[in-house]
Order: C-alpha cells, then structure tokens, then sequence
C-alpha cells in the first residue's frame, strides 16, 4: 500500500515562502473535490464560508452558520492527507467577543477536524485573532474585501484604491501580523498594495484578486471548473468547463436511454438459466 503523505503544517508554507516558491490555496467544499485538490499537491485547502454560494444557493455568505460549516469541514478533513485544512469562520461567530472567537475556533479544529482556522476582518479584529492563537489556534487573517461584510463595504468592491484606504490595509495587516496570525489572505486589492504589504509583512501573504507579488495564491475551485455561474470576478481565471460537461453527460445519459443504448449487457446483471426456469415454476400461473 502507497505510504500516507506528509501532513503539511504553517512551518511548510514559511519554508516556502524562505525558498522562493509560490503557497496554493484552493476553496473546496466536499470530500471528492478536496480528496483531488489534496492529490494535486495544493498546500492549503480552505473551508470557504464560499460554501453558502457554491455548496448552499444563498446569495452571500452572510447567512452561513457555524453548524454548515463544520458540516462541510468534517467531510473535507476526512479526505484530506496532505494539506493543512483552514477552517473558515462564519460571520457572527467570533464578531460578539474573544470568548466566542476562542469557543467557535474549538468547534472548528475539534468537531471539523481543521488544522487551523480563518477569519476576516482588519485591525478591529485582533483581539479576536490573538486569543485564539493564545488558547494555541493557529489563524490565517483575511483583509482587503471581507465578503461578510458586504453591506458595510458596499457590495463586492475592489478595497484600499484611496491612499487612506491603502494605508488602512496596510495598519490592519501588520495588526494582525502582531497578534500573531501566521498568514493572511489579501482579497480584492490593488497589485501595488498587496506588494507592500507583501513586503512590510514576515507572515506569507495570499492573494486572491490582489496581483502577482503575493506569496500565495487562492482560488475557489468551483470559480476555476466552472461549476459556479452566477457571477464571475474579474480575478477568476476558470481553467475548465465542468459545468458544459456536467450538462453535456446529462443530455448524453437521456438519449441513450431512449436510444436504447443504455443500460447495456455490461451494466445489467446476469441470473443463470435454470435458476430463472426454477424461479418462473415457483410463481403462481398468470
Ligand atoms: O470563502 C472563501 O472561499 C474565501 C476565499 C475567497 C479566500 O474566503
């Protein structure tokens, strides 16, 4: 039997990063779409609040609970061998105060089985961030645009394009860098900020809508398939069409059963003939 790989753990993505190589994140959501994103080599999957538009139909990610999330990380985790699992936090779980943060960050690593947890928010949220990583939970921060809070931001807007703006992001990255968060993702903010952040920080920046000068890079992989239409960021670069192909097998599936073509002799079950004669003597005469 093939030997388990490797757990990979926060140290892996530092070395990385020290030996000039580029962090993979993927957003998956279940357990065959994780198993293949963790066969692929990607170093960290994210539990993506996402889920509530990919997994879950709702318009945002707003009204994702605690409860689907670890639904979903639980499935995720028991596919994954190689990559550190971040389990995001959902909005309202950790906003009230540090206890709920250190208290939903426990759900996450002991009943969805992550290995660290994300959340989003800027400097406001570093008190939060920090008494997690002091009850010994590794965080990944997340700035820039924060789709929890859409209303506040206005929709899904590009972040930081004013200087002021710029420079908040800026503050809000080294606060969270001082509470001790090991990486961050930087999301939907111009190139040029996400370079210097990149470059003020220590911790491994990923970007996701944010430029090349990230250490990192995030993608949601139902973005880059094609199973998610119902709008499309600028940033996605969508690498294949799953969803034609879905569409295609399904149209396939139906005219090949009309056509006759399908179940054939190889998808049918055979019983032998005296069984089948010993059987029809048992019936009572139609
Ligand atoms: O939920 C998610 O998939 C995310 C990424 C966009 C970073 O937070």
């Amino acid at each position: 039997m093939a030997e388990a790989p490797k757990k990979l753990t926060t140290f892996d993505l530092q070395a990385k990063v020290a030996r000039g190589e580029k962090i993979f994140q993927v957003t998956a959501v279940d357990f065959p779409t994780a198993q293949l994103v963790d066969r692929s080599g990607i170093d960290c999957i994210l539990v993506g609040d996402s889920l509530g538009m990919t997994a879950l139909g709702y318009a945002s990610t707003v009204p994702v609970t605690m409860d689907e999330m670890i639904h979903h990380a639980r499935a995720i985790s028991r596919a994954v061998q190689r990559a550190i699992v971040v389990g995001d936090l959902p909005l309202g779980a950790y906003h009230a105060s540090t206890a709920d943060a250190i208290n939903s960050a426990m759900r996450m690593i002991k009943e969805g089985g992550a290995d660290v947890v994300k959340l989003e928010g800027g400097e406001d949220f570093a008190p939060m961030a920090e008494a997690v990583v002091r009850a010994g939970i590794p965080v990944m921060a997340h700035i820039g645009l924060t789709p929890q809070l859409m209303s506040k931001l206005g929709g899904f807007r590009v972040q930081g394009r004013s200087a002021e703006a710029g420079a908040q992001l800026l503050r809000d990255a080294l606060a969270l860098e001082r509470a001790g968060c090991f990486a961050i993702v930087l999301e939907a903010i111009p190139d040029r900020v996400a370079g210097l952040i990149t470059e003020r920080l220590q911790i491994p920046t990923i970007g996701i809508g944010a430029g090349p000068q990230c250490d990192g890079q995030n993608l949601v992989l139902h973005d880059m398939v094609g199973l998610f239409d119902r709008f499309t960021p600028k940033f996605v670069k969508r690498y294949v069409n799953c969803g034609d192909l879905i569409s295609k097998a399904l149209t396939d599936f139906q005219d090949d059963v009309k056509a006759g073509g399908f179940p054939a002799a190889e998808h049918s079950f055979t019983m032998k003939d005296d069984e089948y004669q010993a059987m029809l003597a048992k019936l009572p005469k139609a």
